[in-house]
């Protein structure tokens, strides 16, 4: 950012980290002096042994806690609608969300629902609401969105068939985020690989985005550290705390930043993959990430060569374009080892649809954030390369 440019940093929510921290709960329930909670979970988890010492902190703490699990990837206005009316039912002041980023970003809009009334719909954009949600505490079990800390959750129209962003940096995080690696055990070895390269990619996106400022270059390069040194360790076995406690500290640091900081072209182009080609989030931006980090670079060479450093490259000494390529390899190096395919089409991308696609990402207009300009033609190249 220039010197000249006004920019802004904030992050309302409360963090516990560590291994046990989920005995936390207790005490924001006592604060808020809860009698009715609604608990949104993962289904998976309902009968891990994770949950089960929850549900006993719950049933000594509160009168009354309505479980909701009906929640798919990608979570549908429909589903927001379902959730809301058990919240509704059930009287409960306070939401605690155990699962990823879709039981989160569902939990999210319930409160916004219950205290700002109409549909969800009506909350699409930035800050379209102003009345504070429901408190909202959050146990993500994934390391990816960040949703636990970012001012945004996302929620998909299924009759207009496109993703819903809904975003206020200082309403929608939750009040109360719990970093507990005994969260993540469970978590599949490919959801682990998949959704750690979309912490990744926020952070790297975030730092290298046209409005970062001092803040979120300093909470985006310690992510990158965390995230490239553990996701390879954490992905081989999740059962690994340390690694895992470095994989949810870095993506809620990166879901700190890149609300402020707004995404780029892997975001930007993976958002289409995934809802032609049905592919995951975190599969659809890592499919994307080697070939948009290249076509970047020329736009802040500097830091790239950072980014090389925070990576675990040896770069002291070099010239700098020599180090930014380091970054380049070793983002590359990165996907090969998780096991990211090389090409789009080994993904089931269907090649016909590339050019719709790039136009798509023209109109979404991501050039607000992105470091390098990027026109229709650029679109096209980078799909058909990555293809
Ligand atoms: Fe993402």
């Amino acid at each position: 950012m220039s010197p000249t440019e006004l920019s802004h940093f904030f992050c309302p929510t409360s963090i516990h980290i560590g291994v046990g921290s989920y005995r936390k709960v207790t005490d924001s329930l006592r604060r808020w002096k809860v009698s009715h909670l609604m608990v949104l979970l993962d289904a998976a988890l309902l009968k891990s042994s994770f949950y089960a010492d929850i549900e006993n902190l719950l049933k000594e703490e509160v009168e009354h806690y309505e479980i909701y699990t009906d929640i798919e990837p990608d979570p549908s206005a429909h589903t927001v609608e379902k959730a809301y009316q058990v919240c509704r039912d059930s009287g409960a002041t306070v939401l605690l969300a155990i699962g990823g980023g879709s039981t989160i970003d569902v939990a999210k809009a319930v409160g916004i629902l219950a205290t700002n009334g109409g549909k969800i719909h009506d909350y699409e954009g930035i800050e379209k609401f102003s009345t504070p949600p429901l408190p909202l505490i959050a146990i993500p079990t994934t390391a990816g969105t960040g949703s636990e800390v970012s001012g945004s959750c996302v929620i998909t129209d299924t009759e207009r068939n496109l993703k819903m962003s809904i975003r206020h940096a200082s309403l929608n995080p939750a009040d109360v985020a719990i970093l507990d690696p005994l969260a993540l055990r469970t978590v599949p070895q490919h959801v682990a690989a998949h959704s750690g390269l979309d912490a990744f990619v926020h952070a790297f996106e975030s730092y290298i985005s046209r409005q970062a400022n001092p803040f979120t270059d300093a909470i985006n390069l310690h992510a990158l550290t965390l995230i490239s040194g553990s996701i390879r360790p954490f992905t081989a076995n999740r059962n690994n705390l340390t690694a895992s406690l470095d994989m949810l500290c870095g993506s809620a640091l990166a879901g700190m930043a890149f609300g402020q900081t707004g995404l780029g072209n892997v975001h930007c182009m993976a958002r289409f993959v995934g809802s032609y080609f049905h592919l995951s989030h975190g599969l659809s931006n890592a499919l994307c990430l080697p070939h948009v980090a290249a076509f970047n670079l020329p736009a802040n060479s500097a830091k790239y060569a950072k980014v090389a450093q925070a990576m675990g490259e040896h770069v002291q000494g070099m010239p700098e374009r020599l180090a930014a390529h380091k970054a380049l390899e070793s983002i590359r190096s990165l996907c090969t080892d998780l096991d990211i395919p090389s090409r789009l089409r080994e993904a089931g991308v269907q090649e016909d649809k590339l050019d719709e696609m790039a136009e798509l990402c023209v109109r979404a207009n991501y050039n607000r954030w992105n470091p390098r300009d990027t026109s229709l033609h650029d679109f096209q190249r980078l799909f058909h390369e990555a293809f």
